[in-house]
């Protein structure tokens, strides 16, 4: 059997909850320190081993697939400049993997949107899926970590993550069977009442999914909040075979609201070698307590 190669980002989504910031901007060129969400993303799979990235895009969301083009002409003048750092970030963007692209020409759901890059994956025994809107922190990219789960069992894999039952309601969430922390699952349902949660097992935004998947995807019905629901493919698919979820190592950072957005922004650049004393010199003239670096 292969190796999985390809990730599927989904990037059709509307971004109401950045109005209106995303009015004309999508969601995934918000820039976080540097880079746009959606490179964050592209590097956590390519650090993951994969090397081909499927974007699923929206109507006006040519910019995010612009991203990772080359630019000759940019290159060439910050060359002329004498900027040949910059030079080299701007090359390196575009040669981190090979994108292609496809259109969900309305945002009917997660479901809808990983179903429409099915035809640009045929034939691969194994795909990982990742949403943007959340960033990975720590030692092993979090794909890598769900690749190893697949690697032995051969079977879709989710990431979990346990969740307070004052939150549990706004994800899917699993039951589950084992000991953990790779655990077979047995149910899943999308946004369920806080009283009927199975566990405190939420899904986080990577996958590896197989065709059997794919295949549920084409008879899945609007779910959830009127959605086509990548989940609810995820438990047609149970009765093909095994699920498997596995309890991560790591932090997922949200930045797919603005309170996350900004709170990822103020850890990760306090934190930076480059910004860290600019920002905390911020937060101390604002009266915020610090901890010095
Ligand atoms: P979200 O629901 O968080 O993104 O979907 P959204 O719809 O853009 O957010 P709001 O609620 O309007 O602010 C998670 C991921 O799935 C993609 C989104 O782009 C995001 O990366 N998505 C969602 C699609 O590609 N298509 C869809 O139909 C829905």
């Amino acid at each position: 059997m292969g190796a999985v190669t390809t990730v599927i980002i989904p990037a059709a989504g509307r971004g109401t909850r950045f109005l209106p910031a995303t009015k004309a901007l999508p969601k995934e060129l918000i820039p976080v320190l540097d880079r746009p969400v959606v490179q964050w993303g592209v590097e956590e799979a390519v650090a993951a081993g994969l090397r081909r990235a499927v974007l699923v895009l929206g109507p006006g969301k040519d910019g995010v697939a612009a991203h990772f083009a080359p630019d000759r002409e940019l290159e060439e003048a910050l060359a002329q400049a004498g900027r040949a750092e910059l030079e080299a970030v701007v090359r390196a963007i575009a040669e981190l993997t090979s994108v292609d692209t496809v259109e969900q020409p309305e945002p009917l759901g997660l479901g809808d949107a990983v179903r429409r890059a099915g035809e640009l994956v045929r034939g691969e025994p194994g795909v990982a899926v990742l949403l943007p809107d959340d960033l990975y922190v720590g030692p092993r990219p979090l794909l890598a970590q769900l690749l190893d789960a697949y690697r032995i069992h051969r079977c879709p894999v989710v990431a979990l993550r346990r969740c307070p039952p004052e939150a549990i309601s706004r994800y899917g969430v699993v039951a589950v069977e084992g000991p953990g922390p790779v655990f077979r699952v047995t149910d899943l349902v999308e946004k369920p009442a806080r009283e009927a949660a199975p566990s405190d097992l939420a899904l986080m935004g990577r996958y590896i999914l197989t065709p059997a998947v794919f295949a549920a995807l084409e008879t899945t019905t609007p779910g959830a909040g009127g959605e086509i629901q990548l989940t609810d493919g995820l438990r047609s698919a149970l009765a093909a075979g095994p699920v498997v979820g596995v309890e991560y190592q790591g932090t997922l950072l949200d930045v797919g609201t603005l309170e996350g957005w900004i709170q990822t922004l103020v850890q990760l650049a306090a934190t930076d070698p480059r910004l860290g004393p600019a920002v905390r010199e911020g937060l101390r003239a604002a009266g915020l307590a610090v901890v010095p670096a």
